[in-house]
């Protein structure tokens, strides 16, 4: 089936749901194709908060600044200034639609400290605000009336004649049935990539199909290598563990009861930036200081009221998988992979460089995280770059003549899913999946070493070889979730590639990219992003220079 749209929205989060609304007040048909309902996104399990600088004595210059320097100078200032300007605006808007952020105690929006803010500028809904944005922006949707394909697996993008992306082919995982859109304007808004790490504090559903499709379009990917690494999340299965609870003074413990953050950041403490914290804790874990391969959060002192109010989801959680009871025991946590701060290169707009592509949230690098994200930016990022990249998308579809359909790709997509299909017994997805999320977490981590780099980058390149032997165990057409894995597992070995020959390329340490053979930051050189390629023979490396508009890179000390 194949049916006609000005905007096409790939994935329904809160950056898809966003641009998909500002498409359509523009005066655009738009439609949301996702692989999951759209209150199933990630976007569900954003949990500390979002930040804007709403408060008389905060600023916009401070917000921006501290974001440039939590992005270890790797962030382009001229969009971290947009978002920081946009945040208030964004924020308010969010509490009109009707978000009941929590309040203080004068009746006002309520905000926390959080890593990296030189200002309690974090707005949140308890410790579930990921999930309260998403169900808010979810009635919107329902509320504008606006095509919804759920449950439908985008598998490329369509070009027409000229060049210019012009829609996308996929999969009915309900039916089998293979379907095209065709669209003038095309925004990916599809999520992270997680799950090429394991464990990961992301969902199954991050495989990072649409930073794979539009890579193999042709599109660049920027900043692969700055994976981050969240320092809580559990031993047992990966979960995050909010930075809410350090927000709201929980302690980090090593074997000795000793609050190592002391060391490392005398200042902010356990508030210092992701980077920095989880690279604490891991020096705390490889010198021997730590509690059977983890540290300690100690959220004990907040006492049970608070813990309540505040921390309910986390504390379930660390009952659940890791049988601690936050309110009379510390939690073993470790630092684990949480966020893709690269991702398609677009500018403040959402535009990439294939015409008619645009992107939003975090499949993009557009890019307001650079070297480390400071928590809390990334719901911000999702609701101020999914406005913007629907408008900008509205924009050119209106400027944009009738799109040629092509149904003969849509026979080529089917033809190439029946082989997939056909292929005889062979290796199952599920044990490759695992071997490459083991092979990124032990040889990507947060120390890097060419070394290292180079095994996992060989062992990559042998599994993908063996890709070519997968079989798809399950070969019927209803919800074949075994065809959509193979399909995922193809996207993230991709991934995997970019991710390890960004790091290689990069010869410096910057904020999560710590390389112990180039300890050091390397601004002469270094003051540029990396950008990947697809070829058939693996990533081809490229770099351009960050753009930079008033804070010149210094030491970073927190
Ligand atoms: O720790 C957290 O609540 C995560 C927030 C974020 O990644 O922005």
């Amino acid at each position: 089936m194949a049916e006609d749209y000005d905007v096409l929205v790939v994935g329904a989060g809160l950056a898809g749901m966003r641009a998909a609304l500002a498409a359509q007040q523009a005066g655009c048909t738009v439609a949301i194709v996702s692989k999951v309902y759209p209150v199933r996104s990630h976007s569900n399990a954003a949990q500390g908060g979002i930040n804007a600088a709403l408060d008389e004595a905060d600023s916009w210059e401070s917000h921006a600044y501290d974001t440039v320097k939590g992005s270890d100078y790797l962030g382009d200032q001229d969009a971290i200034e947009l978002l920081a300007r946009e945040a208030p605006a964004a924020i308010i808007e969010l509490e009109h639609m009707g978000v009941v952020f929590s309040r203080d105690e004068q009746g006002r929006l309520g905000s926390r400290n959080f890593g990296g803010a030189s200002h309690a500028r974090t707005y949140f809904v308890g410790d579930f605000t990921g999930q309260a944005l998403l169900h808010v922006l979810y009635e919107q949707l329902v509320r504008s009336g606006i095509m919804t394909f759920s449950e439908h697996f985008v598998t490329r993008l369509v070009h027409d004649d000229d060049g210019r992306v012009s829609g996308a082919l996929g999969l009915d995982m309900r039916s089998g049935e293979r379907r095209m859109w065709t669209a003038k304007a095309v925004i990916l808004a599809t999520g992270g990539m997680g799950r090429v790490y394991e464990p990961s504090t992301n969902a199954l559903i991050c495989t990072g199909d649409g930073m794979a499709i539009a890579y193999r379009a042709g599109a660049p990917l920027m900043d692969m290598e700055m994976v981050q690494f969240h320092p809580t999340t559990l031993k047992s299965n990966g979960a995050l563990i909010s930075e809410s609870a350090r927000g709201e003074g929980a302690y980090l413990l090593n074997r000795d009861g000793e609050r190592f953050m002391q060391t490392t950041a005398p200042h902010a403490m356990e508030l210092a930036s992701r980077d920095v914290v989880s690279r604490a804790e891991q020096i705390e874990i490889n010198e021997g200081r730590g509690v059977d391969g983890c540290v300690l959060l100690d959220v004990r002192h907040l006492g049970a009221a608070k813990i309540m109010e505040r921390l309910p989801q986390i504390r379930a959680l660390a009952l659940e998988f890791a049988g601690a009871d936050m309110i009379t025991d510390p939690v073993p946590i470790r630092p684990g992979m949480h966020y893709e701060m690269g991702g398609i290169k677009t500018d403040v707009h959402g535009a990439t460089p294939l015409p008619g592509l645009f992107a939003a949230g975090e499949c993009a690098c557009v890019s307001v995280h650079g070297a480390n994200r400071l928590g809390a930016n990334s719901l911000l990022e999702t609701v101020v770059f999914g406005r913007r990249a629907g408008e900008a998308a509205a924009a050119y579809a209106t400027e944009r003549g009738p799109v040629r359909r092509s149904p003969s790709l849509l026979d080529d997509e089917s033809r190439l899913l029946n082989l997939l299909l056909a292929r005889p017994d062979g290796i199952r997805p599920a044990a490759l999946r695992q071997e490459m999320g083991q092979t990124m977490t032990v040889d990507v981590g947060v120390f890097r070493q060419a070394e290292t780099l180079r095994a996992a980058q060989a062992a990559l390149v042998e599994m993908r070889e063996r890709f070519a032997r997968v079989s798809v165990g399950d070969k019927g057409r209803v919800f074949n979730q075994a065809l959509v894995s193979v399909l995922e597992l193809d996207f993230m070995l991709d991934l995997a590639l970019a991710v390890v020959a960004g790091a290689l390329a990069r010869e410096e340490s910057r904020g999560a990219h710590t390389r112990v053979d180039f300890p050091r930051r390397d601004d002469a050189h270094w003051m540029r992003h990396t950008l990947a390629f697809h070829t058939p023979g693996g990533p081809r490396m490229e770099t351009m220079p960050v753009a930079v508009t008033r804070w010149q890179p210094t030491e970073r000390v927190y």
